[in-house]
């Protein structure tokens, strides 16, 4: 025995418990950290992207890209030659319900229609069987670039300078000479006609997506909605002088006439086709097979809970429809959500204007 007493536990020792649950709480924020991108300056994620489409100027409340635009309603009926390359419902249902809206490119939803060299469809098709497939289609014929960064990159490079008020000569051949894939693009910019409408203007899918059918087959695919409508070429200073809603007025006189079409066009992917680089072509010769049509019926204004409050995320696709690996439509994916829930937060809040 002895009067000697046990040493004094460490001041520190009570702490343990809560220094276990810091290290816990510390090791979560550092893998939201890495997630986030903080960790590592140079990673592209998705707030980032859309901060940059962003430039420190959103319109609160709208979206971040295509904000101008309107909502439609129609319906897709397939061919029997649908079902022969995807197992997805929509090939089979005799008539599927469409919810879609036909936009302009550009963050600003107040500007001229007739202006924008880009203009989209978006659709949600809904399945007797529960299923979506939601499409969100351009009318360039192939994207710009390869990656989501090299886009990061090709939105800097455009920025106009502030000493001028136009894009610096000098930053966007760097970025061309960085990207030379961008020639493409360049080209259709600069030559390919402008069409007077919404109704006779193409809209491409530009990834390639796996399709599969009821017997398992696979096979990659690109696929656009080609217009029944004929083309009429849009002068450059019809486009000067037109109204702002210049589209619009004209989508609603013509479906006063009557539904307006599309043919859903599928290419077939041949071994060596790039399938995962949006900005490269196909060859012409692949083949092509008209997988059903698009009949829009009706357009109307964006309101609270129709199409203004979707979320057009392509990678949202029905059994018989898969993803490829190609990086901009994953990029694509998170940067929508961020910016669906950036507008929709806004919009909770009372902030849009
Ligand atoms: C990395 C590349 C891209 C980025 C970062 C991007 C970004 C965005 C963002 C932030 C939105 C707004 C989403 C929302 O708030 O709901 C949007 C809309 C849209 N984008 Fe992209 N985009 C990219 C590539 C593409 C491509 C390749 C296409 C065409 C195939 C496309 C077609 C569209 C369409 C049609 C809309 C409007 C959809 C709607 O009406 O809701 N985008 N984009």
């Amino acid at each position: 025995m002895t009067d000697e007493l046990p040493p004094a536990p460490p001041r520190w020792r009570p702490l343990l418990p809560f220094l276990g649950i810091a290290a816990v709480v510390g090791g979560l924020a550092a893998a939201l950290a890495w997630t986030a991108g903080w960790l590592t300056p140079a990673r592209m994620t998705a707030p980032r992207l859309v901060d940059t489409i962003e430039n420190g100027k959103p319109f609160v409340g709208f979206r971040r890209a295509h904000a101008r635009g309107v909502c439609v309603a129609g319906y897709f009926e397939p061919t029997a030659e649908g079902a022969t390359l995807s197992a997805a419902r929509v090939f089979t249902q005799p008539r599927t319900p469409a919810l879609g809206r036909l936009s302009v490119g550009g963050g600003d939803p107040n500007g001229p229609e007739a202006m924008a060299r880009v203009r989209s469809l978006a659709l949600q098709l809904d399945t007797d069987d529960g299923q979506q497939w939601r499409l969100a289609m351009n009318s360039f014929p192939f994207f710009a670039v390869s990656t989501p960064e090299a886009f990061a990159e090709q939105i800097l490079a455009s920025r106009p300078d502030p000493a001028t008020g136009k894009p610096d000569p000098a930053k966007q051949q760097a970025f061309v000479a960085r990207h030379p894939e961008v020639a493409n693009f360049m080209a259709w910019a600069q030559s390919a006609p402008w069409s007077d409408s919404f109704a006779n203007t193409a809209y491409q899918g530009i990834h390639a997506f796996r399709f599969t059918n009821a017997a398992g087959e696979a096979r990659f695919v690109r696929w656009s909605f080609v217009p029944q409508a004929p083309f009429r070429a849009l002068a450059p200073e019809q486009r000067q002088a037109a109204e702002a809603s210049y589209l619009a007025d004209e989508l609603a006189t013509r479906l006063a006439r009557g539904p307006v079409r599309w043919t859903l066009a599928v290419t077939l992917a041949e071994d060596g086709d790039p399938i995962e680089d949006p900005s490269q072509p196909w060859p012409e010769a692949r083949p092509r097979v008209d997988a059903g049509t698009f009949v829009l019926e009706r357009a109307y204004p964006e309101a609270e809970g129709n199409c203004r409050d979707i979320n057009f995320d392509p990678t949202l696709l029905p059994t018989g429809i898969a993803a490829s690996g190609d990086p901009v439509l994953a990029a694509r994916a998170a940067a929508y959500a961020v910016s669906f829930n950036r507008r929709q937060r806004e919009r909770a809040a009372g902030e849009a204007h």
